[in-house]
């Protein structure tokens, strides 16, 4: 059922450093920053040949990501995104195996525009989950 590995997702305590450091020390195609209101973060998407890295800062008081990098401030790894067909049914072949969508269940436009769902990281490993629709 899930198909490319969209993105890999670093949440990072200073955005403009981690942007800086893969501009530079690792000479990736960094692209500007977006606010994601929606999602509570501010993302930057590098692009790399075969798959893209999301790094994630907080936005705003609420943000689903403060309390991941309460615990790690130094920042790390936050989520796979992996690439569905059709969300709709993605979301319910996961539920009736038993898995646990987050929020309300219904998906959200991600930072492509495009729908997105997070699955419980208990449920997969201890890994946070995020799907989109390719
Ligand atoms: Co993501």
């Amino acid at each position: 059922m899930i198909g490319r590995l969209n993105h890999v997702a670093i949440a990072v305590p200073d955005l403009a450093a981690a942007s800086a450091q893969y501009r530079t020390t690792l000479g990736a195609v960094v692209r500007p920053p977006q606010d994601e209101p929606d999602h509570g973060v501010t993302v930057v998407f590098i692009d790399l040949p075969n798959t893209k890295i999301e790094l994630l800062c907080p936005l705003g008081a609420d943000s689903p990501i403060r309390g991941f990098l309460d615990k790690n401030p130094a920042g790390g790894i936050h989520h796979l995104c992996y690439e569905v067909d059709d969300i709709l049914t993605a979301r319910d072949r996961l539920k009736a195996e038993g898995a646990r969508v987050l929020g309300s269940g219904e998906p959200k436009i991600g930072a492509h525009g495009k729908p997105v769902l997070f699955l419980h990281p208990k449920d997969f490993n201890g890994c946070l989950i995020e799907l989109e629709q390719a």
